[in-house]
């Protein structure tokens, strides 16, 4: 049977009352705008996009060309629809308002336009990821604060991986789909209908580079899996690290593991790497959604109030035994008052 596409899914959702017009259209726009994404990252070097574009953005990190063209693909294609009340992204400093000449809707996108910016000169897969909230009740020019909202109220969140295809994993807070884009007919099948996680795995990624740093209940439960089967765990474990978390969350959602950047102390002033709003809150959302959790190590992801619009947090997230297990570690260090 022909599979249906990301449009005509859209519209049973809709039907079903699961989603209002606005909603659909928001996320058929994100879809195109990835699409648009899919195909500058496919050109490589033909299009004239490697590399980086001298710039900086607002947490210090310099920007690739293809950062800031992800950015304004995504920009350009959501400004004018009337579905948004306002954006905002990983490579801009304040939210972005919706300009004036064009009619305001009542959601609000975040979004990390290229995640695993590393991997871009590369040739390894990267990504787009997205989180859609409700704008606060009579706010009309949202500023930060109409942001700051906990995980648990986004509607929508979902990733595009560029990989050796482009995939589009989605929840409207009912399971997790994945659409593969069909690169001749220029849409998105449905491939996979409500993904699991398996609860148990013997694969984690993580980056070992930074283990001198790490807190001691995360030392001890990277030990215990690096001992294998003659260690506390009695089982072999495998490694895996793309550096795109789009790309290693992937990976967990298909075949099930526990992808963790924990918080380090190279820099105490700094909770982790990966930003709450636009990296963990939508991953979190949707792993929670395919039957996996999600923690800072000692809290649910989406239970955080953020404090700012491009804050930090550690992330362990994936396959639920696992997830837990570490949290475990962290929580019975805390109450043992041990020095981090
Ligand atoms: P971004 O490219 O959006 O800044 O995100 C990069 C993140 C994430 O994708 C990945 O998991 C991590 O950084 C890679 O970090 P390492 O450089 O420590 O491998
Ligand atoms: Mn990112
Ligand atoms: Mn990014």
């Amino acid at each position: 049977m022909k599979p249906i596409s990301l449009t005509q899914f859209l519209i049973e959702q809709q039907r079903e009352g699961r989603i209002n017009a606005d909603l659909r259209l928001l996320i058929e726009v994100v879809a195109r705008a990835c699409k648009r994404i899919s195909i500058a990252v496919g050109k490589g070097a033909l299009g004239g996009v490697l590399g980086s574009a001298g710039t900086e953005n607002v947490q210090g990190e310099t920007q690739k060309k293809l950062d800031v063209l992800s950015n304004e693909i995504l920009l350009e294609a959501n400004a004018w629809g009337g579905h948004l009340a306002a954006l905002a992204s990983e490579e801009m400093d304040d939210p972005h308002p919706i300009p004036d000449r064009y009619p305001k809707g009542e959601y609000l996108l975040v979004f990390d336009p290229l995640d695993g910016s590393s991997n871009i000169d590369v040739n390894i897969s990267v990504g787009t990821i997205f989180s859609v909230l409700r704008c606060p009740e009579g706010v009309k020019n949202p500023d930060e604060k109409a942001f700051l909202q906990p995980g648990t109220q986004q509607v929508a969140a979902g990733y595009a991986v560029y990989g050796s295809s482009t995939v589009l994993v989605l929840t409207l807070g009912d399971g997790v789909h994945q659409f593969t884009l069909d690169r001749e007919q220029g849409n998105f099948p449905l491939t996979h209908s409500r993904l699991r996680i398996p609860e148990d795995t013997s694969e984690f990624a993580i980056n070992m580079s930074n283990m001198r740093h790490w807190e001691p209940p995360m030392r001890r439960y990277i030990e215990e899996l690096l001992a294998g089967k003659t260690g506390p765990r009695g089982r072999d474990f495998n490694m895996r690290w793309v550096a795109s978390m789009v790309a290693d969350v992937h990976r967990i959602l298909t075949r099930g593991g526990i992808f963790i950047y924990p918080r380090d102390l190279k820099d105490p002033g700094k909770p982790g790497k990966l930003r709450l709003m636009y990296e963990a809150n939508p991953m979190a959302f949707i792993v929670e959604q395919a039957g996996g959790a999600a923690t800072t190590g000692r809290e649910r992801i989406l239970d955080i109030t953020p404090a700012q619009l491009h804050q930090r947090v550690p992330v362990f997230l994936g396959s639920k035994n696992e997830v837990e297990r570490v949290t475990g570690y962290h929580l019975a260090a805390d109450r043992a008052g041990e020095p981090a």
